[in-house]
């Protein structure tokens, strides 16, 4: 995902603009670049790559300019190569964008018939053109600003300077997050409150068609009618958001270490632990009045919602339904009121999640998101928000947050029990006390680390693994295939145990190990004569069990990862442990960026 940064200044702001950009570094991108203006005259530079090189580009040649702004792109038009990068410039304009404007092309066709020159194979410099022919024709800034942003169509944050202004910036939302930061004789823009954290703290958060004019002194904000309405300035919390990566080496593996203390916060916040109960206060929702659970998210955040289904069926008897979110909000499902549709997302600004949850407030169905970043959209449009309280994660690969998605599910899960009449008390207290156990558990679980790292020098060579599962282990099989594949390139598939033999077997040889999800529970039996099937084809397998599934596995041709003795109900989120660690360990083995791997973004708030 892109980052934009702004700054009105009383100093030259290139350094600083810089610093915002090293902020973002973590949504993941592939260019950057900086624009000023400086005695009335725009200046620009770009660079291919991490934001290193463009502070050497910067060292050779600084900007100056109390006025800029500043771009991390995430390649979605047009290769990541300098020409391509942002700011997208014009003689009189300088534009920073996140987000695809859809009817790019016919605008790009329109404006070269009027003359205009691209040199660029991007969407935003469309925007650049359409202002700049607007100021030309005779229209202010402002006026031109307020003409283009009509003839938009998709996902925008933008923000623009001007040749010849050097009191005057003007920025515009309508899907990615912006934010305006109020200084003291100086305003900033910025994707988030991480960005403008070293600047301010004071923040309002611009909604859908907001437009704003900034001078050093003052935000005019526009609605998407060109009315002049106000937004709340609330004190963020990005301050705690100076993240390092203290003595880890990468922010991935802090924030694995990290999962004890965070589930421990998240399940503060839904548990009266003290006295084995759920804290009926973080309880929003009419559960008696909901027959349909809907869930909808991508990637990790989906493979959550498969655990939490296997719970609400289970304790609940509610009907669960899952689906992808990019999937989902085209499928446009039928719903009812007893429908409870609900979005798990880390970030609260999933592009598809997002509209999949307008979708369904569209349909008048009540909504709840489980969401990690509060003030995010998602945290505010949404009817209700189940927080999850990992704090930032910092690392494209989700991983604290995934386990702190899963434990809000399994409190929420019990809330709904109890309400629906399905839970008595002494079983609200075996399953309280079994989610209490979490953080000491899985703080032993993180003593394999070193362990699981001998484990993954087999995994360096090879070029495909399956994971399979069964039950909840099912969703964490799938999780520890796409946490492979995105960490290290290694081709992984998850896929349910059972269904082995009606295929994937066929894949099974020396060469195509097998990492098989399996406590030592109800469906552990079935699962051991799906590892016979694997070993007799010569397969290589790595269990994931405790004590007993390991003797009782009887096959000695296998890696074993023992795990403590864990309740079926909270085993997905103690195993969720081990296979981030062996994407972890294996993607250091094999070198890739740890932290932000290629092609990913933190948060994809494209289509
Ligand atoms: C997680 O490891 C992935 N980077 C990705 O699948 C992520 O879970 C997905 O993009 C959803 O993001 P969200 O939770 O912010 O909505």
């Amino acid at each position: 995902m892109c980052g934009i940064i702004g700054i009105l200044g009383k100093q030259d702001v290139a350094p600083l603009l810089l610093d915002g950009l090293k902020r973002l570094e973590y949504r993941g991108y592939d260019s950057a670049g900086v624009a000023t203006v400086y005695q009335k005259h725009l200046g620009r530079l770009r660079a291919p790559g991490k934001l290193v090189h463009l502070e050497e580009k910067l060292a050779k040649t600084p900007l100056k300019g109390n006025v800029g702004i500043g771009h991390t792109r995430w390649a979605t038009h047009g290769a990541p190569i300098e020409r391509n990068a942002h700011p997208q410039m014009t003689d009189k304009v300088a534009v920073v964008h996140n987000g695809i404007i859809e009817n790019f092309a016919e605008l790009r066709d329109e404006l070269i018939a009027d003359g205009c020159v691209f040199e660029s194979d991007t969407d935003t410099e469309v925007l650049a053109h359409l202002v700049t022919r607007e100021i030309k024709g005779g229209l202010t800034p402002v006026e031109a600003m307020r003409v283009s942003l009509k003839r938009l169509r998709g996902a925008y944050a933008v923000a623009l300077i001007f040749e010849g202004e050097e009191d005057l910036m003007i920025a515009a939302r309508f899907g990615p997050p912006l934010a305006i930061g109020y200084g003291k004789g100086e305003m900033f823009v910025g994707s988030d409150a991480i960005a403008l954290a070293p600047f301010t703290n004071r923040i309002s958060y611009l909604e859908d068609g907001d437009w704003v004019v900034l001078t050093h002194n003052s935000a005019t904000i526009y609605n998407s009618d060109d009315l002049v309405v106000e937004r709340d300035i609330s004190t963020s919390s990005g301050n705690e958001f100076l993240v390092s990566k203290s003595n880890h080496r990468h922010f991935m593996h802090k924030e694995m270490f990290e999962q004890p203390e965070v589930i421990s916060h998240t399940l503060a916040h839904y548990l009266d632990l003290g006295n084995d109960k759920i804290n009926e206060n973080a309880n929003p929702i009419d559960w008696k009045n909901v027959e349909r659970l809907s869930f909808a998210s991508c990637g990790t955040a989906y493979y959550s919602t498969l655990v939490a289904r296997y719970w609400f069926e289970k304790l609940c008897g509610l009907i669960v339904e899952n689906d992808v979110a990019s999937e989902f909000r085209y499928r446009e499902p039928p719903m009812t009121d007893k429908t409870l549709a609900m979005f798990v997302s880390q970030s609260g600004e999933t592009a598809d999640t997002l509209a999949s949850l307008r979708y369904c407030r569209a349909k008048g169905v009540k909504t709840a998101t489980v969401v990690n970043v509060l003030e995010s959209t998602m945290g505010r449009e949404a009817d209700f928000v189940l927080p999850t309280l990992a704090g930032p994660e910092i690392g494209v690969a989700s991983t604290k947050a995934f386990t702190c998605q899963l434990s809000a599910l399994a409190s929420v899960v019990l809330t709904a029990a109890k309400h629906r009449g399905t839970l008595d008390r002494a079983m609200e207290t075996k399953l309280v006390r079994q989610l209490a156990e979490l953080p000491r558990i899985i703080t032993d679980v993180l003593k394999l680390d070193s362990d699981i790292e001998e484990i993954c020098r087999d995994l360096m060579t090879v070029k495909n693994i399956l994971y399979i599962g069964r039950g909840t282990s099912y969703p964490i099989a799938l999780e520890g295939a796409l946490k492979l594949k995105e960490l290290s390139y290694i081709h992984a598939e998850g896929y349910a145990a059972g269904e082995l033999k009606h295929g994937p077997i066929a894949l099974i040889d020396e060469t195509m190990p097998v990492i098989v999800v399996a406590p030592h529970d109800r469906w552990f039996d079935k699962t051991v004569s799906n590892l016979q099937e694997v070993a007799a084809r010569g397969g290589r397998i790595i269990l994931i069990t405790d004590k007993e599934g390991a003797n009782a596995a009887g096959i000695n041709s296998l890696s074993t990862i023992v795990m403590p003795d864990v309740p079926e109900f909270i085993a997905p989120i103690v195993y969720a442990v081990p296979v981030q660690l062996i994407a972890y360990h294996t993607a250091v083995l094999l070198g890739t960026d740890v932290d932000q791997p290629r092609n990913l973004a933190k948060s994809v708030t494209v289509e």
